[in-house]
């Protein structure tokens, strides 16, 4: 697995992330890309499971109905790049149809190392494919990826789910920018993007009567209290998802339940009034429409777009213009 020097998952960034979200002035914030280690996988993949999750399902029957058109409209790729691959179930439904007499080095990029892991074990058995697993962030995993290009060849970039929602509105167009610097003309980019629907729909999804979403999100304090030598008490945290009409997103809060301070390794230390919460997710909800005008002035130029007839779901073919 490439492990570049400056791997962004350090103890010093995560505890100055950590550091700097907890000491704001007004609403304390978290980042989400925390959630993801070796048990935030396993629960995230736990959650695409649970009935009120149409997510991933949807994600996946759209793959299901359209992969097959991708050598049509993509051409052959010589190498497919999936951003936050998590355990590349998606690429799964995908990559057959690519490799079939054209061989394809496919570079899943994650910052979990146990969903490369697992996505390593699960698609070695495809035919044809090369598969490196680059542990990293999304752009310094696509820069290292697109190395992999053959002369000639294009690329296939994937950034699947909904995570082009977890970024501010002006965050998603500097990110979708970025990857169109990294890629070239006759490259084609597939976004998957979670649609607005019924509140009571979207909020089910991140309030799950499980509680599987609950755990996700605590997890991250079991993280630092892991991680960092934090001494936060989960029981004085309660879980809260809520949506954000006029920001159009789903917001994931953890509410402290009392007045308390707490200390990460000595180092420094976080105080919390009874109620407060502190910030963990954004989850921009989308319109069609807005996807494409966020992936136009990027560079891209939509191709068609795919919309799931049973949770509005959206995933757009983007062509490097
Ligand atoms: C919500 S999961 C989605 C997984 C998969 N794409 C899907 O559609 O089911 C997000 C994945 O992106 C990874 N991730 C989050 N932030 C990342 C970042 N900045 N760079 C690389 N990977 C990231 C997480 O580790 C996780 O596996």
């Amino acid at each position: 697995m490439m492990r570049p020097p400056g791997h962004p998952i350090s103890v010093s960034e995560f505890e100055a992330d950590v550091r700097a979200g907890l000491s704001k002035p007004g609403q304390k914030e978290l980042y989400s890309k925390y959630f993801y280690d070796d048990l935030g996988s396993a629960l995230f993949e736990a959650i695409t499971l649970l009935p009120e999750y149409g997510l991933t399902r949807a994600d996946l029957r759209l793959l299901r109905e359209h992969a097959h058109e991708l050598p049509e409209r993509a051409g052959y790729p010589s190498v497919v790049v999936e951003l936050g691959s998590g355990s590349g179930d998606k690429a799964r439904e995908i990559i057959p149809y690519l490799a079939a007499g054209h061989p394809i080095t496919y570079c899943p990029i994650d910052l979990s190392g146990a969903a490369l892991s697992r996505c390593q074990r699960d698609l070695d058995d495809i035919r044809n494919i090369k598969i490196v697993p680059i542990e990293d962030s999304y752009v310094e995993g696509l820069a290292s990826a697109s190395k992999f290009r053959k002369p000639g060849g294009a690329i296939l970039a994937l950034f699947l789910g909904s995570s082009i929602g977890n970024f501010e509105p002006p965050v998603a167009q500097a990110f979708l920018s970025t990857v169109r610097e990294n890629l070239q003309p006759g490259d084609v980019f597939l976004l998957s993007a979670d649609l607005v629907k019924p509140f009571d729909r979207m909020l089910a999804g991140y309030n799950d009567s499980l509680g599987l979403t609950s755990a996700f999100n605590l997890n991250l304090l079991a993280r630092i209290n892991r991680e960092l030598g934090a001494s936060f008490d989960l029981n004085k945290f309660q879980h809260e998802a809520r949506y954000n009409e006029s920001e159009q997103r789903i917001e994931m809060h953890l509410r402290s339940r009392t007045e308390q301070t707490i200390s990460v390794n000595g180092n420094f230390t976080v105080e919390l009034q009874e109620g407060e919460t502190i910030w963990t997710e954004s989850s921009y909800k989308f319109l069609p429409d807005q996807v494409r005008a966020i992936a136009e002035p990027a560079g891209f130029r939509c191709e068609i777009q795919w919309v799931d007839s049973e949770w509005p779901f959206a995933q757009s073919l983007l062509r490097v213009r």
